[in-house]
């Protein structure tokens, strides 16, 4: 090492220590105002300095947050790094933190990774609370997700749950292993990109192989990233190190990500100019935003406002429902009375010599049932995606400081022994007593419910917007495979570990044994 490498190093150990040393003071000096007098803070497992109660976080948090709640009560404070947080997996905590204030906790913290990849948290989702959000979801309620939109995809899913069909039939008439992850995934990302861009990256009318594997890279990449706890969040120093390169790589997939889009844009542009202003016989998402005004009396959206909000949807769409169908299939193989009780239902309601139509759906009673458990056993995500308060509060006596990251535990919420007993097993009859009770002509609701004991959508401002076309894309996908084939797990049996991120999947892609059980000419006819 030259001398003058020495001198770098020594000057950078320098600046270190004295930020170390300034924020430290700050941090007690914080912790200190937070205990006195009348603020008095939930408990929590006790706090190192400067790291708070980051280093108690392993590689699965939602289960750590879990037996922090366990041991020190339904609400639980914790101070990762620099920053205020909250826990809770008990329904009176969330409902008090959702509904009953809902608007000073309805904001989003500006995490790097958010920033990054979600164009500067000019999305819907990761979005703060503000005037900007609003107009961002009112756009997607309108023109995506309202009752008559959804309608006129009717079609379009129809399309995609007979391809789902046919690709099981293909594959099986290979081998008898089927990769659920692969076809699941594939159902869900053809759903949506039909919506939003007017084309199937899977299959017959599909973008190109290419141009799908590398959607479909980005996409997970994306997740990856956005789930991650990142240090630099919570310790700003760390941000100057980044020495896994974290914030390289997102920038590096922001890159890609905004090519994509860049492409998708300019395609439907030149489509528009081809056309010469006739009109197109259907127009899909990215039409209709490219043919909306924008902000303060604009002509047109920003792009960057139309990338955001093509970039939210794809990511809130395809991997939540795709994760939700991977589990369901999983738990119910693993489980073979479940699985004839939900093809007798299906014969019942829809018999042999026809497919399951959507219209079928409400009548499916056991089958929403599975989905309910399975939404309590494996929510989409572990956590909600995290809320952030906007101001100081209390719950149930404790302050609650402006600015604390809120971590719903949703995982927890379904594990939680004070609301649920026996829950490690797989039991989708716990949930049959709602059909009876039900108002809504004895269909299952697959929603929080008054009781809020499952959360899979959330409540209150920020609640999924797209929850019916969720509901719809579980259980056609469910309900069509159950119903066309049989199924059985692959000799090294189904296991159900799961790995952590902004959704949570298996660990290992869920494989299973097919068999046809409708008549030949069922298959050929889709
Ligand atoms: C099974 C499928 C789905 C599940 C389980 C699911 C679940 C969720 C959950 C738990 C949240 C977080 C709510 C919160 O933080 O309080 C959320 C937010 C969101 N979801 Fe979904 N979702 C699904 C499908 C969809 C679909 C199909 C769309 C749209 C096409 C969608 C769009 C959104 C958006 C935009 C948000 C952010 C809302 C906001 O912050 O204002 N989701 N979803």
């Amino acid at each position: 090492m030259d001398f003058s490498t020495f001198n770098a190093y020594l000057f950078c150990f320098i600046i270190l220590a004295i930020t170390t040393l300034l924020y430290l003071l700050k941090t007690i000096t914080k912790n200190s105002h937070h205990q006195q007098g009348s603020l008095r803070l939930p408990p929590g497992p006790p706090r190192v300095p400067i790291f708070g109660n980051l280093l108690q976080l392993g590689p699965l948090p939602h289960r750590d947050l879990a037996s922090f709640c366990r041991k020190y009560g339904p609400l639980v404070y914790l101070r990762l790094g620099s920053v205020d947080a909250i826990t809770t997996d008990d329904p009176e905590i969330i409902r008090e933190i959702l509904l009953k204030q809902d608007d000073i906790f309805a904001s989003r913290p500006k995490t790097v990774a958010a920033i990054h990849l979600a164009y500067g948290c000019g999305d819907v989702a990761l979005a703060p609370l503000g005037s900007h959000w609003k107009r961002m979801r009112r756009i997607c309620m309108e023109h995506l997700l309202s009752t008559k939109r959804l309608e006129s995809f009717a079609n379009h899913r129809v399309d995609e749950a007979n391809h789902l069909v046919r690709d099981v039939w293909k594959r099986i008439n290979v081998s008898k292993l089927v990769n659920l992850r692969e076809v699941l995934g594939a159902f869900s990302m053809n759903n949506v990109t039909r919506m939003l861009l007017g084309k199937q990256y899977f299959g017959a009318g599909s973008a190109g192989p290419e141009e799908a594997m590398e959607f479909m890279n980005i996409t997970h990449e994306l997740f990856w990233l956005l789930g991650l706890i990142y240090l630099g969040d919570y310790l700003p120093i760390w941000r100057w190190i980044d020495p896994f390169g974290c914030e390289k790589r997102m920038r590096d997939v922001e890159k890609r990500v905004d090519e994509f889009h860049k492409k998708i844009i300019e395609e439907h542009r030149k489509v528009r100019k081809d056309q010469d202003g006739n009109e197109k016989g259907e127009m899909d998402f990215v039409d209709i935003l490219l043919s909306l005004p924008g902000e303060d009396g604009k002509e047109h959206m920003d792009d960057v406002e139309i990338k955001a909000l093509i970039q939210d949807m794809i990511a809130a769409a395809t991997d939540t429902s795709a994760v939700t169908n991977e589990w369901a299939m999983a738990e119910v193989i693993k489980h073979p009375h479940v699985l004839r009780k939900v093809q007798e239902e299906i014969d019942e309601v829809v018999g042999p010599h026809r497919m399951v139509t959507e219209s079928d759906l409400p009548h499916l009673t056991y089958l929403r049932c599975v989905i309910r458990e399975t939404f309590r056993m494996h929510p989409a995500g572990p956590f909600l995606i995290p809320h952030e308060s906007t101001g100081p509060t209390t719950i149930n006596g404790y302050h609650i400081p402006g600015g604390t990251r809120v971590f719903i535990n949703t995982h927890g919420l379904g594990r939680n022994h004070r609301i649920w007993d026996n829950v490690e097993e797989f039991r989708p009859e716990r949930h049959l007593a709602l059909a009876a009770g039900s108002g809504a002509g004895g269909r299952v609701e697959i929603s929080h419910g008054a009781d809020f004991k499952i959360l899979p959508f959330s409540a209150g401002k920020r609640k999924c917007p797209g929850a019916p076309l969720g509901v719809a894309f579980v259980v056609t996908a469910l309900a069509r495979l159950f119903h066309c084939f049989d199924w059985g797990p692959p000799n090294e049996g189904i296991d159900t570990e799961e790995v952590y991120g902004m959704t949570m999947p298996k660990a290992r892609p869920l494989v299973a044994v097919a068999t046809p059980r409708l008549a030949a000419h069922m298959y050929h006819s889709v």
